[in-house]
């Protein structure tokens, strides 16, 4: 039997979406496949730590959402390229625990969604799922991407982006004249609805700018889109497919972090979304569009706001998508037909074959 393909789950990290990283990846360990791969579980603290568990447990209260917790090794480790193996490298002795042949980044939001991670893993040389450093980069920044999608016809909520150096001489009269009201305020690099305001009046203006602008320099105005909220799912390097598509049904003012995370009956999903045959077409048309606007390989969840008018406007996308057991990306791919554990097996084949495509190139020496 041929040696099985050793991959690295990166999970935990500094970001305030931790805590839902966790549970995405142990729903990731669960499902794949290991007959064929042998997973090395990758711990990071929110201080930027690495931890190595071999058979020790990695997550601490596992079957509570709310109490679950990143274990602290006592096994501290680093990644690092010795010119021929990716190894990780125990610190407190400088030797090699184990060498890697690929990376499952299971992170979401800053330092592992946002290009920094992707970068950490370029550099040492090894495949990882999901988009390289410059889609995930772009993505994360939702000024950024709403300027390219913009440039490629590709409908988004109008919006006004504003810097923290610049706020003293901005105008509210902006706001009203070009969005309308309400507005939604959010920083310009989260996720999960983290400091994201929905407001109504030039009152509630200047504190949710000073809650969002605490999470970046960069925050961005956009006028409210009232309609249904649908996503899809996108797999593929060059040819990308979508999945059926999602409805999500949120049962607060927003799909808020709260209603995503801490309220059990925050939202409902439903999969597959009641919408006809044409316009799921047309939204499946436009997830795989903007997958290659921006700069997507691998994979990513496209988000949407459907009007009751079939006006379709494209909200965000999302580049490592939640794994938990209820997520979208994977219940997407489940109901078109893949299960997760398949889904998994895809994803770390197109990062090889990534990896392999350019190893060729005549920038890389060995
Ligand atoms: N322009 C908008 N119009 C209506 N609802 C919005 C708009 N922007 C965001 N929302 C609501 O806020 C939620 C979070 O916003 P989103 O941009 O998706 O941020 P995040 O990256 O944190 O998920 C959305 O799922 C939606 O419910
Ligand atoms: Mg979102």
């Amino acid at each position: 039997m041929s040696k099985k393909i050793r991959v690295g789950i990166l999970f935990g990290g500094k970001s305030a979406e931790h805590e839902v990283s966790l549970q995405s990846a142990k729903n990731v360990i669960k499902a794949i496949n290991k007959e064929k791969y042998e997973v090395v579980p990758i711990g990071i603290d929110k201080q930027g730590r690495w931890y190595f568990y071999g058979e020790a447990e990695y997550l601490l209260n596992v079957e509570n959402p709310k109490l679950i917790k990143l274990n602290k090794s006592n096994k501290e480790i680093t990644i690092i390229s010795n010119g021929k193996d990716v190894q990780l490298i125990d610190l407190a002795n400088g030797k090699e625990i184990t060498a890697l042949d690929v990376v499952f980044p299971v992170l979401h939001g800053t330092y592992g969604e946002d290009g920094t991670m992707q970068g950490l893993l370029k550099l040492v040389g090894i495949p990882f799922v999901g988009p390289s450093v410059l889609g995930s980069a772009i993505c994360m920044d939702k000024d950024v991407a709403k300027r390219l999608m913009t440039n490629a016809n590709l409908s988004n909520a109008k919006f006004i982006t504003i810097r923290k150096f610049e706020f003293d001489l901005f105008d509210f009269a902006e706001v009203e004249n070009k969005l309308g009201l309400p507005v939604f305020i959010k920083p310009a690099s989260q996720g999960s609805s983290v400091g994201i305001h929905k407001i109504k009046s030039k009152d509630e203006f200047y504190q949710a700018v000073e809650d969002a602008f605490k999470y970046d320099n960069k925050i961005i105005i956009e006028e409210y889109i009232k309609g249904r909220e649908i996503e899809c799912a996108v797999l593929g390097n060059h040819n990308p497919k979508a999945s059926v598509l999602g409805e999500i049904i949120s049962h607060h003012e927003f799909y808020s972090y709260e209603a995503k995370y801490i309220d059990d009956n925050g939202a409902d999903l439903e999969i597959p979304a009641k919408i006809s045959a044409d316009i799921i077409k047309k939204i499946q048309g436009l997830a795989i569009k903007a997958f290659k606007v921006l700069e997507c390989e691998g994979m990513a969840r496209i988000d949407f706001f459907l009007k009751e008018n079939g006006k379709i406007f494209i909200n965000e996308v999302n580049t490592i998508p939640g794994f938990t057991k209820i997520s979208m990306y994977p219940k997407l791919w489940e109901n078109s037909g893949l299960s997760y554990t398949r889904l998994i097996g895809e994803l770390i084949q197109l990062a090889i074959a990534r990896f392999d495509e350019e190893k060729k190139l005549k920038i890389n020496f060995n």
